[in-house]
């Protein structure tokens, strides 16, 4: 859908887990399943995830305070880097050590914290790097050029429409280099697209992206949920976690500490905890409300936080159980 009409009523979904949402809590239809994945850099233990359920067709945030290794999960699950142990299953299907482009082909697809689009590629050629199953490259398909010639034409017919749906059609044949950020941002996002994922994994989708695309960008996310699609994202800003999130896992110090529905897992202590680890200054009871006293930056912006989700705890609309 586009952009431009009034943002839709979203509907959260619930009912993802089964018992207790304790870190590695199992779900009701996991899409993606890890187990006891660690990878550590020198000395230190940047992932050390003992059992992670990512839930089907929701809207799944991985939170976490700098250096807590999201962007390494992201990369160990995708196959852009090797875990010291662990597995993990797609779909049923075990993905350790199946290289990322496979990864891609199977339906699991990511963005990067710093976007990766070749600047001196054209847009629509980059989108065209996205499209899976490319017969091209195939050598016995390569000497038939009839034979690729129709599927090019058909990646391109796609690439067009997702880049209208991006809004970045005018934008086809200028390089990738002279997009600004927000825009790099979407063109990477609708690249994902153009395999037909059935996992989008984005990591810091707003990060420096511009205050009048981030509506646009958010009910894009929103919409590959309505699309059938499932949605790993990586986001520190949590104004935006609370709002389009069915369910939130938080990372510190490579492991995942705490998970939950956004209004109940943000106001978990071990999650308070996890980002004020830095703060040690600061009064965890002060944050949390218990007693009244001073804070300052992140510490008041988390306290805020947190206060806000008592008033609204459901602020994209009604629930329903998927
Ligand atoms: N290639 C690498 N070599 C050495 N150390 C690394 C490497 N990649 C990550 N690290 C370290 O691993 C830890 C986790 O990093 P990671 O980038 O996964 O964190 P993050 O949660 O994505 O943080 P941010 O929110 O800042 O993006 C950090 O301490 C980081 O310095
Ligand atoms: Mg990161």
């Amino acid at each position: 859908m586009s952009s431009d009409v009034a943002p839709r009523q979203r509907v959260k979904s619930t009912g993802l887990h089964i018992g207790d949402a304790v870190p590695g809590v199992a779900k009701v239809d996991p899409i993606l399943i890890a187990d006891s994945v660690t990878r550590s850099f020198g000395g230190l233990k940047a992932v050390d995830v003992e059992h992670l359920e990512i839930p089907r067709n929701a809207i799944t945030a991985l939170i976490g305070p700098n250096g807590a290794g999201k962007t390494t999960l992201f990369n160990l699950l995708t196959g852009f880097d090797k875990p010291d142990h662990g597995t993990w299953t797609f779909e049923g299907r075990s993905l350790a050590g199946v290289p990322a482009f496979k990864v891609a082909q199977r339906g699991q697809v990511r963005t990067f914290q710093l976007t990766k689009s070749l600047g001196l590629l054209t847009v629509l050629e980059n989108m065209k790097l996205g499209a899976k199953g490319q017969r091209g490259e195939n050598f016995w398909a390569g000497l038939f050029p009839h034979v690729w010639r129709k599927q090019e034409d058909a990646f391109e017919v796609k690439a067009i429409e997702l880049l209208t749906r991006f809004k970045l059609d005018t934008k086809k044949d200028d390089f990738a280099a002279s997009l600004s950020g927000g825009q790099r941002k979407l063109l990477e996002m609708a690249r994902a697209l153009m395999s037909d994922p059935t996992l989008v994994m984005l990591d810091e989708p707003m990060a420096g992206v511009n205050p009048a695309l981030t509506q646009s960008l958010l009910e894009h996310i929103l919409d590959l949920k309505d699309q059938g699609m499932t949605v790993l994202f990586v986001e520190h800003d949590m104004h935006m976690v609370r709002h389009i999130a069915d369910w939130v896992v938080v990372m510190a110090e490579g492991r995942v500490v705490a998970e939950g529905p956004p209004h109940v897992v943000m106001k978990d202590p071990a999650v308070v905890d996890a980002y004020l680890g830095a703060h040690q200054d600061v009064d965890l009871g002060v944050v949390t409300g218990r007693y009244a006293g001073e804070l300052t930056g992140e510490a008041s912006e988390l306290a805020s936080e947190i206060q806000g989700l008592d008033h609204s705890p459901d602020p994209a609309g009604k629930e329903q159980t998927t």
